[in-house]
């Protein structure tokens, strides 16, 4: 591709330093419009997002059938080994299931002592909901919502066996605001 001066009459060569700088100067405008087109698409798509996040969020309903009815109500009932150990979640109806997990915090033996100030769900936060901690091992760290020796119960992570969709759709609904929709 050429740059030439528009007005170029002589010395109209490529390797002319006046041509080279003139070629230089264009190759860098065009280089920072395309910086600025891609910045502007960027953030155009950014903001765009942000006014769909409750359209795209996972909602309880499907959490609910797709993974605590299924993969968590065996021991999440009453008397579930769960509620055994000091858990209060109750996963028997998609009611009682919104209910235990939004409503309180971390109740279960191993991390209670620790943990007690813990929230289970937090809208909006996957990062500081207990529940994510429990479940989905990138999650877990040994100052859970900044709390000091704060270590989310891990026996889950080896025995769940959770899927990606089933771990996606539980940050989804949580980051969606934890809805009980
Ligand atoms: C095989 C039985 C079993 C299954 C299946 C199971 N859990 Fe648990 N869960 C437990 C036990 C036992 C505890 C208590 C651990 C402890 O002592 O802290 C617990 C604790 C928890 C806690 C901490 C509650 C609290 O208040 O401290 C959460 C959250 C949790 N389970 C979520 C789940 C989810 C979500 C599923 C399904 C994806 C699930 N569990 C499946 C047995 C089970």
């Amino acid at each position: 591709m050429s740059h030439f001066p528009l007005n170029c009459t002589e010395n109209c060569t490529e390797n002319h330093p006046e041509n080279r700088a003139v070629n230089s100067w264009a190759a860098k405008s065009l280089k920072r419009v395309a910086l600025l087109t891609t910045l502007c698409i960027g953030a155009t798509l950014a903001l765009s997002n942000c006014g769909k996040k409750d359209e795209t969020s996972t909602t309880f309903a499907t959490v609910y059938t797709e993974t605590l009815s299924t993969s968590c109500v065996a021991c999440h009932d009453t008397p579930g080994s769960g509620a055994q150990n000091g858990a209060g979640l109750n996963f028997s109806s998609q009611a009682l299931a919104y209910s235990t997990l939004t409503a309180g915090n971390v109740t279960a033996t191993t991390s209670v002592g620790t943990c007690g100030s813990v929230r289970l769900v937090v809208a909006s936060s996957p990062s500081t909901s207990y529940l994510l901690g429990t479940i989905i091992q990138g999650y877990s760290s040994s100052s859970f919502a900044g709390v000091t020796n704060c270590t989310p119960y891990a026996g889950h992570f080896s025995s769940l066996n959770l899927s990606s969709t089933q771990q996606n759709n539980l940050v989804s609904w949580i980051q969606g605001g934890a809805q009980n929709n």
